[in-house]
């Protein structure tokens, strides 16, 4: 069985990865899968490109090690020092990702088991069992190699374990990780009638008379008890972490300067990891994010994706270590990216506190599964569209060094985030089972930017408690002491908005009972004796003070106002003339409860009402589609980020220079368009 030490051990993040202080921009480089006579030419367009850094040897373990305990280093040592010579520094995976093929034949017992039972299949990546004691020492010994071999050269930045942990190795239910779950299970329940107890297992008579009665949540004819799937989010998220750590543990001690990151992908839909939990044991915080093409609202998603891994960050800068110039290929339509679409996606993510903007990948695949997903360098060579766009980016980001290190102000409102809440809404069988957990806390996010309010996602085991509005959308699950922080961070004179299907159960997953919300009735001054749910897109409507209307879908309850005053009444849908919408005085401050899913008009209306009863201001005044967000560079500049998702120009009274076009910022942002607008203090009052 394999353990280890969990408790949180990031270093500070270093102010700048790269010496020279220079943005990241680059990308995935798989030279092993080209050529030799090719890599010139990759060092040529490179520095055209403006690179900075690439990310080598993602999926090279069977060009390192060709054979069991055979190691070829040659060809990595020819590329790092051809990238040396170019002054392009190399972030440098471990090649864990992919087992090679001896090692599967040698040891089949290390691949992932499904649900049915059925052993993965040899053919794609990752698909290793994070307990498979087997697999680690392999990677482990890989590790220390490489690791070892490395230690001392210039071009090495940064260390890159493995990739997407969690990708496709997500869940496994194979014997090993059965044994590892009983002790994990052990270490947190205790004993046998402790978890009894907490997994209410006396319904359907599911009662285990013993830790090594309990497996893996396996294909069953009938929905799994749900605590028993969260212990398994819960177990599978530390098990994946822990095969981090012991490769972390590794190159610590063989090579102590270089930072080690891992990369997340935080929107990854349901999420296996808790990456909050995650980022505090990884040097520099590093996320992939690739746009849903067919999605009209993809820069809300996006937007929040960069701001929820900047709070991982703890507001500090992060990586931006994948995205795609144009097309993927794993989606059922993959469409190429439109105008300044790849710029705009790439400067939102440094607005967002990106210290750098690197692709999947370098040169677009000949052969092989990814064929036809886009790179840096496309099938038809530099003499492309998309090779013109990269070198554009470069040259933007070349110009945008002196935001490196530097931070987003911290805003007036704090979205919390919960990853407990989105393994405890995923795993029951509620009301209403087809509302994905992201969208509420994109909705508040994108209301939030159109309104120009300072907007942070923050993790809930972060302080939050000095931010003037904190929100908490879909907190379905309330952990020990979160009613008690709620209530204080109120009565000391906060604002608080807590959106429906939140504080329903406790760490258990067991109903907080009496009345929904269990865990903040009495702090929201209202109490809920029924869910009625709103069947497929029907908008049901609710008033606001001065006679106007505001839309929503999805949800509604039978909201008593204990207490709360109410803000806003249904006008139609399940409980006509009954309130959305309550506020409630407590002690110094405020709780709001909304308990629906207010459509974008909604949010757009209930914002305005809070901001204006709050005294909130907005950042800047500009149309809600300009999103704007600001660095303060370390030379004390304002770096204001200006990104018009609309499809008219925008306007902003703003002076400075812009660094997309280098040239004076004339004060508009063309439809679809992004400008970067260095000001001094004299040049915003200009
Ligand atoms: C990522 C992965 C890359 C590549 C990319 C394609 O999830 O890390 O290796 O497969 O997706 O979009």
């Amino acid at each position: 069985m394999i353990t280890q030490s969990l408790a949180g051990d990031r270093r500070d993040t270093p102010v700048s990865i790269r010496p020279d202080r220079r943005m990241i921009f680059g990308g995935d480089y798989n030279p092993e899968q080209w050529p030799e006579s090719v890599w010139p030419d990759d060092v040529r367009l490179m520095t055209e490109a403006g690179v900075t850094t690439v990310t080598l040897g993602v999926f090279s373990w069977a060009a390192i090690e060709p054979a069991d305990g055979v190691f070829e280093f040659g060809w990595l040592d020819r590329i790092m020092s051809l990238m040396h010579e170019a002054g392009i520094g190399v972030t440098l995976a471990t090649p864990t990702a992919a087992p090679p093929m001896w090692l599967i034949e040698q040891h089949p017992e290390i691949m992932t088991v499904d649900e049915s039972g059925m052993p993965t299949g040899r053919g794609g990546r990752l698909g290793w069992s994070p307990s498979s004691v087997v697999f680690r020492e392999h990677a482990l010994r890989m590790v220390r190699a490489l690791a070892e071999h490395v230690a001392d050269h210039p071009a090495l930045v940064l260390w890159h374990v493995s990739n997407e942990i969690s990708n496709e190795n997500g869940h496994t239910f194979d014997d090993e990780t059965a044994v590892a779950f009983r002790r994990w299970l052990e270490a947190r329940h205790s004993t046998i009638e402790r978890l009894n107890d907490a997994w209410g297992t006396a319904f359907w008579g599911h009662t285990y008379p013993d830790f090594e009665h309990v497996r893996p949540p396996r294909s069953a004819r009938t929905h799994h008890n749900p605590a028993l799937l969260l212990d398994f989010e819960r177990f599978t998220s530390e098990a994946l972490l822990g095969h981090y750590l012991a490769e972390r543990e590794v190159l610590r001690e063989v090579t102590p300067d270089v930072p080690v990151t891992t990369n997340f992908m935080v929107m990854r839909s349901g999420g296996v990891a808790d990456y909050e939990r995650w980022a505090r044991e990884v040097d520099v915080v590093s996320n992939d994010h690739y746009t849903m093409g067919a999605d009209p609202r993809r820069h809300e998603e996006l937007s929040f994706s960069a701001a929820r891994t900047r709070g991982m960050a703890g507001g500090g800068p992060w990586l931006l270590m994948e995205h795609s110039t144009s097309s993927v290929n794993w989606q059922k339509l993959n469409l190429a990216k439109g105008p300044d679409e790849m710029l705009r996606n790439s400067l939102a993510h440094v607005a967002h506190g990106a210290d750098g903007v690197s692709f999947f990948q370098w040169r677009q695949s000949r052969s092989g599964a990814e064929q036809w997903h886009s790179g840096m360098v496309p099938h038809a060579g530099p003499e492309s569209q998309v090779f013109r766009d990269v070198c554009r980016l470069g040259a933007v980001l070349g110009r945008l060094d002196r935001v490196v290190g530097s931070s987003v102000a911290q805003g007036d409102v704090a979205i919390v985030w919960d990853q407990q809440s989105v393994w405890a809404l995923s795993t029951s069988r509620t009301p209403h089972d087809d509302l994905p957990f992201h969208d509420l806390p994109i909705a508040v996010h994108a209301a939030a930017s159109r309104a120009h309010l300072g907007v942070d996602v923050v993790p809930v085991d972060d302080d939050w408690s000095n931010y003037p509005v904190v929100v908490l959308p879909n907190l379905w699950l309330a952990a020990q002491g979160m009613t008690e922080r709620v209530d204080a961070y109120v009565r000391a004179g906060g604002h608080l908005v807590v959106t429906c299907r939140s504080g329903i159960v406790d760490s258990d997953d067991q109903v907080l009972l009496g009345g929904y919300p269990g865990a903040y009735r009495e702090t929201l001054g209202v109490r809920v004796d029924e869910f009625f749910p709103v069947p497929g897109d029907t908008l049901v409507t609710a008033t606001v003070g001065d006679g106007a209307t505001w839309g929503a879908r999805h949800w509604t309850e039978r909201v008593e106002a204990t207490r709360a005053s109410v803000l806003s009444r249904w006008v139609d849908g399940p409980r006509a003339g009954e309130p959305a919408v309550t506020l409630n005085e407590v002690g110094d401050g405020e709780a709001v409860y909304v308990s629906t899913m207010p459509d974008a008009a909604g949010w757009d209306a209930l914002l305005a009402a809070l901001a204006g009863r709050w005294g909130l201001k907005p950042t800047v005044t500009a149309p809600p589609a300009l999103e704007a967000v600001t660095r303060r560079a370390q030379d004390g500049t304002d770096v204001v980020f200006l990104l018009n998702h609309g499809d008219e120009e925008a306007r902003i009274g703003l002076a400075g220079h812009d660094h997309v076009t280098d040239a004076p910022f004339g004060g508009v942002v063309p439809a679809g368009g992004v400008a970067v607008v260095a000001t001094t203090a004299e040049e915003a009052r200009a």
